[in-house]
């Protein structure tokens, strides 16, 4: 292929690393046919986590992008594919990750640890009401179990199932709903899931709702002021998808009215920063050691496929 580096009688393929992708998914792409590198000059390959391609110009010599993670925000789709530059990412490699973190987010807000966890830190250990002090922080961070309530999941898709049938195990009862294909076709649901065919259902019979849908014009503010007004009161609300997802004037109405016990969100929000009951995480989803590799890999392995045999899987 022409612009290909040559070096003795082996031509190389270029390939920019973007940020964070692995160094583990980078040894799938063998030196004597690629050259790697966070500078590389008219890449045939990009390699990216989260860094945005929007405003970056797109090099003629581009073939192919490599997305570690799932969603795709962050790359200009329609250019790429009007260019004939295909995508690829990585689903299902981080979707044990997210799982994880959500079920650290449904115990973060039902035992109301955002608050617990600040609570040695207010104690004096020379204070002689220390004992009273840990007899009122019993009351103040009192919560309520798993076990028994109702979680509702938006979004079938691989992390969706993976939630769905962690739930069941804690001995929650589980509402699934998908707004693009229908329950029965979501990828792996447990049996004892109840599938709701709309929206409003997982709204009025959950007391957690988990979003893992991606944003999507149909998507965007699904979670609006009425679907909010839904929701039974003292709901918990937990977005690992994507911040437009959820209309953030509407969630801190709903904070303030207390109709939303926590509003759980995996991005640094602006507007909720240091509001009562939201719990803010950096988009800590997919940062797992074992998640990070497992991306890296998948997408390594897809762009050096479709680089040296045209074979096409996710794009
Ligand atoms: C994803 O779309 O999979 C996540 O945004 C992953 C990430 O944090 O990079």
């Amino acid at each position: 292929m022409s612009g290909l580096d040559q070096t003795g009688d082996s031509m190389k393929y270029r390939v920019r690393v973007l940020n964070q992708v692995s160094t583990n998914g980078l040894k799938r792409l063998p030196s004597e046919r690629f050259a790697v590198s966070a500078d590389a000059e008219e890449p045939h390959a990009i390699l990216l986590r989260s860094a945005d391609l929007h405003r970056a110009p797109i090099p003629d010599s581009l073939l192919a992008v490599g997305r570690a993670g799932v969603g795709v925000n962050n790359i200009p789709v329609a250019a790429l594919s009007a260019r004939g530059v295909p995508i690829f990412n990585s689903p299902g490699a981080n979707a044990n990750a997210v799982k994880e973190l959500v079920l650290s987010g449904l115990l973060l807000a039902a035992r109301n640890l955002d608050g617990a966890l600040g609570f040695s830190g207010r104690l004096d250990p020379s204070d002689p009401e220390l004992e009273a002090r840990v007899e009122a922080g019993k009351k103040e961070f009192a919560g309520y179990e798993l076990a028994g309530h109702t979680l509702g999941v938006i979004g079938l898709g691989k992390i969706g199932c993976l939630v769905a049938d962690a739930a069941i195990k804690l001995g929650m009862k589980v509402i699934g709903y998908d707004p693009e294909i229908t329950v029965d076709a979501a990828w792996s649901l447990p049996s004892t899931v109840k599938k709701a065919h709309h929206l409003g259902e997982v709204l009025k019979h959950s007391d957690f709702v988990t979003l893992h849908v991606p944003l999507l014009e149909a998507t965007r503010n699904m979670i609006d002021a009425a679907g909010v007004a839904q929701l039974r009161s003292g709901a918990v609300l937990l977005n690992f998808s994507r911040g437009g997802v959820v209309d953030e004037a509407a969630v801190i109405d709903a904070l303030e009215t207390k109709r939303l016990g926590h509003y759980v969100c995996d991005f640094p929000a602006p507007h909720l920063i240091g509001r009562g009951g939201v719990i803010l995480l950096p988009h800590l989803g997919a940062s797992t050691r074992e998640a990070e590799e497992n991306c890296a890999i998948m997408v390594a392995e897809q762009v050096r496929d479709y680089l040296l045999d045209g074979s096409i899987v996710n794009a």
